[in-house]
């Protein structure tokens, strides 16, 4: 036992429960963190916008924004050992500060239910081509073939909805089970396959040949190819890759053990969440360049150009189904992770049964996502804003806009409204240095450059059409 092992009192625990260790709490947060962010969305915004130079930005990002931010959420969180809505609301009480922060709270319980929504049908493709893969039937497909088979399987409303059906209910089964019997169930199951998967697909990537390629397409350092939208691209995916900034994160570390720190706890989080993101990248691009495919395929390269890949490579079909398996692992432990502040709060709110709130909560996720499923079908052609269908505009929505805005308002919060002496205690960081690192990151650096790329899009997006539309050209 260490010296600091204080023994956890009865005051200082969730109503929800707790997690059984503090290795629990990381790899739950690490479960949560590692998803279809890291697999489905990062490598290509990477191949896509400049490779190495996108990654440098993502880095900045990580550092100075996800890092402190992420230590901000688990400190709220354990400090108020309750739900996002009310830890936030029990700190403000306690330091005689607005109620109205809670409202960052209240972003968590729709964030979440929104991000759910379409994440669980992007998870149900996800399945279907689990099944897919092991079944051989993508074997010595072409890319035509491939590409219809991938437009009959969206363009069927049916189809899509009952894979979303399925993984919607297999994830709220675990949520509604509770912190211990459901989610920590959840990750002891699938976290060690997930890591296990990821080694496997690796070395099979490795033997296919295609390693220097694929290092080369991900770490190419091509500023031309960066848009005038890749500094926002590349913060929110920080926030989404993270599960920070609407209060995921926050329920987490109110079920954390006091002995553990969430400095080291958020060292390995972020460090193993970007480890996977580069991994799976590299798993990916090997295959896809053995077979000399290209790459450059943006969100449909799992569905498109993976399945070509390994419909025609030695052992295609069960090194292939193994792929999906673990995108499928790695994006069940994320979505159990979404509904964590909704029902945490509904339960303490109307201190009923967690049963009768996950289902609830469930119900009204699924109903939402039926505009996720129309979108690659009914809906296909319903643009909300620019060219995007729901799916697209609830992504978007959130990734680029809630998130970095709450994250902002939690690195205020913590920075400028808690006293120093408790974020300092709470957050174990005794070290002058990193204190003072901390504590300048979260009160400048982080605000000012969410800000910055705030500004910046604004600028772009709103002032420059504007003057265009104005004065011409
Ligand atoms: N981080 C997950 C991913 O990369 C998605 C996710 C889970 C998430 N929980 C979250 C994103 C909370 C934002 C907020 O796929």
């Amino acid at each position: 036992m260490s010296e600091n092992n204080v023994t956890t009192n009865v005051n200082d625990r969730s109503q929800h429960g707790m997690w059984s260790s503090k290795m629990l709490f990381v790899l739950a947060a690490v479960g949560s963190a590692v998803g279809l962010g890291n697999i489905w969305k990062f490598p290509y915004m990477m191949g896509e916008q400049g490779g190495g130079a996108f990654f440098l930005i993502y880095l900045f990002c990580i550092a100075l924004i996800g890092f402190p931010v992420m230590a901000a959420e688990i400190l709220i969180g354990r400090e108020g050992r309750m739900s996002p809505v009310n830890s936030v609301l029990k700190l403000a009480r306690e330091h005689n500060r607005s109620k109205s922060w809670s409202l960052m709270g209240w972003t968590g319980v729709f964030g979440g239910v929104l991000i759910l929504s379409f994440y669980a049908v992007v998870a149900g493709w996800i399945t279907f081509y689990i099944w897919r893969l092991f079944s051989g039937e993508f074997t010595g497909a072409d890319a035509t073939e491939v590409n219809e088979k991938w437009g009959n399987f969206v363009g069927d409303p049916v189809q899509v909805f009952l894979w979303f059906t399925g993984f919607m209910a297999v994830t709220i089964f675990f949520v509604a089970r509770g912190v211990n019997k459901g989610l920590e169930l959840a990750i002891r199951i699938c976290m060690p396959l997930l890591f296990i998967l990821l080694v496997v697909m690796l070395v099979y990537g490795f033997l296919q040949g295609g390693l220097m390629d694929a290092l080369r397409f991900m770490f190419h350092f091509d500023f031309s190819a960066m848009k005038w939208d890749t500094p926002i691209s590349a913060m929110g995916h920080a926030f989404f890759t993270l599960s920070i900034g609407m209060g995921a994160i926050m329920a987490y570390g109110a079920y954390m053990p006091r002995e553990g720190s969430v400095k080291s706890a958020v060292g390995i989080i972020v460090v193993i969440d970007t480890l996977v993101a580069i991994l799976a990248g590299l798993a990916i691009f090997s295959i896809v360049f053995a077979m000399n495919l290209d790459p450059a395929a943006g969100p449909s390269l799992l569905f498109k150009t993976a399945p070509v890949a390994f419909g025609n490579l030695p052992l295609g079909a069960i090194f292939g189904g193994l792929f999906f398996l673990f995108v499928g692992f790695a994006a069940f432990t994320s979505a159990i992770s979404l509904t964590e502040p909704a029902i945490a709060y509904f339960v303490e709110r109307f201190n009923t049964n967690r049963v009768v709130v996950a289902i609830v909560i469930g119900l009204i996720t699924w109903l939402l996502g039926i505009l996720s499923v129309l979108s690659t079908n009914v809906l296909a052609n319903l643009h909300l804003f620019r060219d995007w269908t729901f799916l697209d505009f609830f992504d978007k929505f959130t990734t680029y806009l809630v998130l970095p805005v709450v994250g902002l308002v939690i690195a205020v919060f913590v920075g400028w409204f808690l006293p120093w002496e408790r974020v300092r205690k709470g957050l174990d960081l005794s070290d002058d240095t990193m204190w003072q690192i901390w504590i300048i990151c979260i009160r400048y650096v982080a605000p000012i450059a969410i800000f910055t790329v705030f500004a910046f899009t604004l600028y772009q997006e709103v002032v420059t059409p504007l003057l265009r539309m104005l004065f011409g050209e």
